[in-house]
């Protein structure tokens, strides 16, 4: 059960790395576009992340005001790669704020995960 839960963190990282990786792409060259990656990415991170919220293969005590507020943040940079995919679609381009807010809110859901205890 431990081993199973330590497979589902690591599909959970796998998911992370894909939406900040993809996101980091876009800011690297440039394009600052929403890609079918990031949605991919987000998917993955939420499907593990709501298994790993269920207290199993664990023997402590689970952070759920943690849990709780990296769901929020998730659910935002869900609705963020929404709006910045329409707006690309309709104008050919991502506002800056949408934008550079997916990749911040990430990292912060990711520093949430490491840093509060
Ligand atoms: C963009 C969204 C997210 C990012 C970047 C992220 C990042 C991470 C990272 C880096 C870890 C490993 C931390 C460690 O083991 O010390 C982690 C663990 C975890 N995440 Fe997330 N996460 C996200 C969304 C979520 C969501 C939506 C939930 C639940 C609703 C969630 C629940 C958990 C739980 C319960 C763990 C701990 C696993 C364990 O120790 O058993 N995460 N997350």
């Amino acid at each position: 059960m431990e081993t199973l839960r330590h497979v589902v963190v690591f599909i959970h990282l796998i998911g992370f790395a894909l939406l900040f990786g993809a996101w980091a792409v876009e800011a690297y060259t440039r394009r600052f576009g929403v890609t079918p990656l990031q949605h991919i990415g987000l998917t993955i991170a939420a499907v593990a992340g709501l298994a790993l919220a269920a207290p199993w293969g664990i023997s402590y005590e689970l952070n759920y005001a943690k849990i709780g507020t990296k769901l929020v943040i998730l659910l935002i940079i869900g609705a963020l790669l929404g709006i910045g995919q329409g707006r690309q679609r309709k104008t050919g381009s991502v506002p800056p704020a949408v934008f550079w807010l997916i990749g911040i809110l990430t990292a912060v859901n990711a520093a949430i995960a490491v840093i509060w205890r």
